[in-house]
């Protein structure tokens, strides 16, 4: 097994962005499990299967195939083949990969794939059930939050910078309605491990969360 470092916690708490300036700081690989949720959630949205028709999502996974690539240190995420890394980032696609995350089907498809990458590597792991479920064993554990205030206000100014008009309220309920499911799952729902450090970014800046997340690894 390699040095794995988990971090879990809400959306846009930050864990991105933390886990790639930790894993570059470190030389480590950085794994983004959401994404391969979310290869998923888009291949069931380009098949007009709905995120309540758990028999059609069960039979399609036979027929998705999600791969991990790296190209120049940087995650691609590959669905059949196709470099689909950008597409994902959609709002629809994340709310997808929640709304399908909850099935045990869905989560054992992805579980080997999560925890061979960390075998063969030294890894940074972001996702919602790393500590508790994935790599129960990860040297450092992080549980990564803000408040829901504040992780709204961040979206909505990277969307801003996008060029988007979105609108505050919105992207508050989108948060809230995520956090509730992804923690009140059935199956390995986001929780911090007991083992874990809780880091609240809300009021620190990405550089003190990545000083405070080195330091813990390097300890
Ligand atoms: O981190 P993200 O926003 O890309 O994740 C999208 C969804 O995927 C998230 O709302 C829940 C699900 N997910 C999960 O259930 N377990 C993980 N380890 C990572 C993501």
């Amino acid at each position: 097994m390699g040095f794995n470092v988990a971090i879990d916690g809400p959306a846009g708490a930050g864990k991105s962005t933390i886990a790639k300036a930790v894993a570059a700081k470190l030389g480590f690989i950085y794994v983004d499990t959401g994404a391969m949720y979310r290869a998923i959630a888009l291949y069931l949205l380009n098949h007009d299967i709905a995120s309540d028709d758990e028999k059609a999502i069960e039979d399609s996974l036979d027929d998705i195939n999600v791969e991990i690539a790296y190209v120049d240190g940087a995650q691609q995420v590959l669905l059949n083949g196709e470099n689909v890394s950008k597409e994902i980032r959609r709002e629809e696609v994340g709310n997808m990969a929640s709304a399908t995350s909850v099935y045990g089907f869905v989560r054992s498809k992805l579980l080997s794939l999560q925890r061979e990458l960390a075998r063969k590597s030294d890894v940074i792991m972001d996702g919602r059930d790393i500590g508790t479920c994935v790599l129960p064993d990860a040297q450092v554990k992080i549980y990564l939050t803000a408040s829901v205030d504040c992780r709204a206000n961040r979206r909505y100014k990277e969307l801003v910078e996008k060029g988007e008009t979105p609108v505050l309220e919105d992207i508050k309920k989108d948060i809230s309605d995520r956090d509730y499911r992804d923690m009140h799952r059935d199956i390995a729902p986001l929780k911090q491990a007991e083992d874990a450090v809780c880091v609240d970014s809300s009021d620190m800046t990405i550089q003190e969360v990545v000083d405070t997340i080195v330091g813990l690894c390097e300890k």
